[in-house]
């Protein structure tokens, strides 16, 4: 049996720690908790780029509603044969499901599971004090309001490509109420950017040198100055979609007022982008 001497002879520093020193030599039970890990990385990572396109999609609202429906004609494929294929739809939302789907399977595991868990999290966070850890607690929080959010979300497009159409959308919009929309808006782009930012970090895309001390990083250094760049385009983000929002829920009052809630865009003469368009 080991002595105490021997047992605590070699006490690890921090950057033992963070980079794992000794870990090659200890028994591996599983490689599914490595392949999980990289699934989560790999649909978050589709997801948080797929943001970016979504907020130009939607956003193109913004410039008019004949560019909306332009956009939304090009991704139901009516450049093929001038006819709006909802297949379409379905297939590309269905991908950004399935990857929402894995990326929650996938997280779930990291999820505290009792009231007790919670609350070592919550004190950890507070113990820690460090910007990273508290940007992974505000990840905790908004995966959890997503989980509510986006089904409903997904779903509605799902079981009904046909509700693809600026005025339609407008409607939605105002139904769903700009308080609900803002809260979904913030939750996704906090989710979505600090999710990048952690990819960054996790994934290593700075030059890290163990002989440095790298638990000291948070000043002046690259990874403070990304994470400030990363919650500035996460605030822009929530500027630019709550714009798209109060346009779009503009269109819906307007077409409610009018009692033509359930009426499509004509796009005006000569805007199409596909000549045997409708
Ligand atoms: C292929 C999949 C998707 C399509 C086609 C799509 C399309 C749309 C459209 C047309 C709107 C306008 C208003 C509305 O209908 O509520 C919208 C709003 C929104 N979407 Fe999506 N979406 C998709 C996936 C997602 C995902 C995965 C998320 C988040 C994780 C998301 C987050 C949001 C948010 C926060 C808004 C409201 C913000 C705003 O109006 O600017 N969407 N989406």
């Amino acid at each position: 049996m080991a002595t105490d001497k021997e047992k605590y002879s070699h006490t690890p520093t921090a950057t033992d720690n963070v980079w794992g020193v000794g870990l090659k030599d200890v028994k591996r039970q599983s490689k599914c908790t490595a392949r999980l890990d990289v699934a989560q990385s790999v649909t978050g990572l589709i997801l948080g780029i797929f943001l970016f396109c979504h907020m130009a999609f939607t956003g193109s609202v913004n410039f008019g509603k004949d560019l909306f429906a332009n956009l939304i004609a090009t991704s139901g494929g009516v450049w093929l044969d001038g006819a709006d294929h909802a297949w379409m739809h379905v297939v590309f939302v269905g991908f950004i499901f399935l990857c929402v789907i894995v990326h929650m399977f996938c997280a779930l595991r990291r999820f505290p599971t009792s009231y007790k868990q919670l609350h070592d999290i919550r004190s950890h966070v507070k113990l820690v004090h460090h910007e990273d850890t508290t940007l992974w607690w505000v990840q905790l929080i908004t995966a959890f309001c997503l989980f509510f959010l986006v089904f409903p979300h997904l779903m509605s497009m799902l079981v009904n490509p046909h509700g693809f159409d600026p005025n339609l959308i407008g409607v939605h919009t105002y139904h769903n109420g700009l308080l609900y929309t803002f809260i979904f808006l913030v939750c996704t782009e906090l989710h979505g950017m600090i999710g990048l930012y952690r990819l960054a970090v996790k994934w290593d895309i700075f030059a890290k040198n163990p002989e440095t001390k790298i638990m000291d990083q948070r000043a002046g250094s690259e990874r403070a100055g990304l994470r400030k760049g990363m919650l500035i385009v996460a605030l822009l983000m929530i500027v630019g979609g709550s714009i798209t929002m109060w346009t779009n829920y503009s269109i819906g009052a307007e077409q409610i007022a009018n009692n033509a809630e359930a009426q499509r865009y004509e796009m005006s003469e000569g805007a199409s982008w596909y000549n045997h368009a409708k």
